[in-house]
């Protein structure tokens, strides 16, 4: 998980070091009291997500080596854009706005 650089807790906008994700790589966070995710794109774009599947609501999983992430309760696969790939979510993940100045990813 990542820790916000801000000590406050409950804020929507969570900042971190572009430095600390690499590409093909997610993180996970909780954003707004629940959880989400944060991936760098192998083209180095940042994409954030709820990470909670539009399913019945389980936690998905980032599966690196073929870049899309898998629900664990039915097998429900959603692409890096968050878009349905296979199983039984009937929507895609939630887009969470991310902003890159500098260094730093805003997310929210
Ligand atoms: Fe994710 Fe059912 S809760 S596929």
């Amino acid at each position: 998980y990542l820790a916000p650089r801000s000590g406050a807790t409950g804020l929507q906008k969570l900042v971190i070091s572009a430095a600390d994700l690499h590409e093909g790589e997610a993180k996970f966070f909780e954003y707004g009291g629940s959880s989400a995710v944060l991936i760098k794109t192998k083209g180095g774009e940042m994409v954030a997500l709820s990470a909670v599947c539009t399913h019945l609501g389980c936690i998905v999983q980032w599966v690196k080596e073929q870049q899309h992430f898998l629900c664990p309760c039915h097998g429900g696969q959603f692409a890096i854009d968050g878009t349905v790939l296979a199983g039984p979510p009937p929507k895609p993940l939630a887009r969470i706005p991310v902003t890159v100045t500098g260094g730093n990813i805003t997310i929210g």
